[in-house]
């Protein structure tokens, strides 16, 4: 199943969840999730924060919860597999404080839990990496928080949004050659070179997203930085070590969402990175509308992370370090 399909499917499917009627009193939202399943977490927060929404969605990645989740705040626990120790931490505490508690998973320990205790979950019926359910861990809590309020998204929005990801699958496509297909020219580009990922506002989950899937498919480092706060601190350390900077490719993701001044920023950051001699390049989403722009550079990064993996000999799906992690602290030692 493709991205599209997968979205329009979570998002259909979360639509027809009936949630309690004290869930409608939330006052503000927590998604608790790691990895490939809290980044849509990230994805609703810019979402709201663009909107200009009142009521605050945030995205932990941690054990436990903040101190201020209580029986107000709506918890989304997310975790694929439904076994990641995190996140069952702060299901378990969400409980305990009494707040209203969605899992969204395909199984695992959490989807137990959630079932032992009656709560409402969504069951991601697609199969793949976790972090490749993104359709899920994105639209399915989106469609929730729409109904309840807390965001605008309209059907259409979403029709729009797949839209663009199917007419982008004939664009990104393996058959599609690399003279024509951005995101195997892109992973051209960074093949041999650290991706250094600047975004701003709206496209700031986004920028992280593409950070973990160069991690994560290509097993590359790769970092994440947004504007305005880069323009405080990075932009006075492109010169040293001169390794870092001849190994750094900065990829500015930029929307027309933006604002002026932000994308004023843009310019004069890629000023100051060709002054100092840094490899770089902009990236402008396609498609039109928020929602759009979102998905849109989210696959493209992803199909960029996929072939730069292939370009550098490695299976872009297990992953193996983190496989261990979970196995050691899953031991207890
Ligand atoms: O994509 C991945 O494999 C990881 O980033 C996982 O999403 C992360 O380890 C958390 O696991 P899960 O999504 O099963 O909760």
């Amino acid at each position: 199943m493709g991205l599209a399909e997968q979205c329009l499917q979570a998002y259909a499917q979360a639509r027809r969840l009936t949630l309690p009627a004290r869930y409608r009193q939330a006052k503000r939202v927590l998604v608790a999730g790691m990895g490939g399943s809290a980044i849509g977490g990230d994805l609703l927060q810019d979402m709201a924060h663009f909107q200009g929404a009142t009521r605050a969605v945030f995205t932990w990645r941690d054990y436990g919860l903040p101190a201020w989740v209580d029986a107000e705040t709506l918890v989304i626990a997310s975790s694929y597999s439904g076994d990641t120790e995190e996140t069952l931490s702060a299901f378990d505490a969400a409980l305990k404080r009494g707040a209203p508690v969605v899992a969204l998973t395909s199984g695992g320990e959490l989807k137990r839990r959630a079932q032992a205790k009656g709560l409402p979950t969504i069951d991601i019926t697609y199969k793949g990496e976790p972090r490749t359910s993104l359709g899920y861990s994105f639209l399915a809590p989106l469609a929730l928080l729409a109904d309840l309020g807390f965001l605008h998204c309209t059907e259409a929005e979403v029709e729009q949004a797949v839209c663009l990801l199917e007419g982008l699958a004939s664009r990104y496509g393996e058959v599609v050659p690399e003279e024509t297909n951005e995101a195997k020219a892109l992973a051209r580009k960074l093949w041999g070179k650290v991706p250094i990922v600047y975004s701003a506002g709206l496209l700031t989950g986004v920028a992280r997203r593409w950070k973990t899937d160069f991690n994560e498919n290509a097993k590359t480092w790769a970092f994440a930085e947004a504007l305005p706060e880069l323009d405080h601190n990075a932009v006075n350390a492109y010169a040293r070590p001169v390794v870092a900077r001849e190994s750094a490719f900065v990829l500015l993701l930029r929307s027309s969402f933006l604002s002026p001044r932000l994308l004023l920023r843009y310019e004069a950051t890629a000023a100051i990175l060709k002054r100092e001699g840094v490899a770089h390049e902009a990236v402008d989403a396609p498609g039109d509308g928020p929602l759009a722009h979102i998905l849109g550079m989210v696959y493209l990064g992803s199909w960029a992370s996929y072939y730069l993996a292939l370009l550098c000999g490695v299976d872009p799906s297990p992953v193996p370090a983190i496989a261990y992690l979970k196995e050691r602290l899953a031991q207890g030692a």
